[in-house]
């Protein structure tokens, strides 16, 4: 769908759903998308805090500045807000679906379930690891970015 609207969700906002935001972002305009994209958390930890420097430096290695995100709360408002709402893990799926209000529209989703051949996988959390946990989740969010284009071009058409 044209002008899609989509949030992506993990517990801290700072480490895998900016990079989510940004992998998408810059799928949906390199496809010429027009899309509104978010990200948010579950926890309230980092609210108006920065990505965790280690998520800015991998989005910089892929040309990508998301310095100026800043972290907030899942509401249910973005149940009314979002089409999708994509949750990076199963925790995740859970505070998603407690925070749901049931009356609006958003589809929920766990990100890699749109992947093929990752389903039923989660986007780790990488706040413990290193710098390879961030490409790995790097990684996984370019392609789920990459399979949620694809789904809004073929509902497009
Ligand atoms: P995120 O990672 O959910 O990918 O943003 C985390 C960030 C912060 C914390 C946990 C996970 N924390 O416990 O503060």
């Amino acid at each position: 769908m044209a002008n899609s609207q989509v949030l992506f969700v993990c517990l801290g906002n700072i480490c895998r759903s900016p990079l989510a935001e940004a992998a998408f972002r810059d799928a949906a305009a390199k496809a010429d998308l027009h899309v509104k994209v978010d990200s948010a958390g579950t926890a309230d930890y980092h609210i108006g805090e920065p990505p965790d420097p280690r998520s800015i430096a991998e989005a910089r290695g892929h040309g990508l500045d998301i310095s100026s995100y800043r972290g907030r709360q899942l509401t249910a408002a973005d149940f009314h807000e979002f089409d999708y709402i994509f949750g990076m893990d199963r925790s995740n799926m859970e505070h998603i679906e407690q925070v749901d209000p049931g009356d609006g529209k958003a589809k929920t989703a766990m990100l890699l379930d749109i992947v093929a051949g990752s389903a039923g996988r989660e986007v780790s959390d990488p706040w413990y690891g290193g710098e390879d946990n961030f490409r790995a989740t790097w990684l996984d969010v370019k392609a789920a970015a990459e399979a949620l284009v694809a789904i809004l071009i073929d509902e497009a058409n």
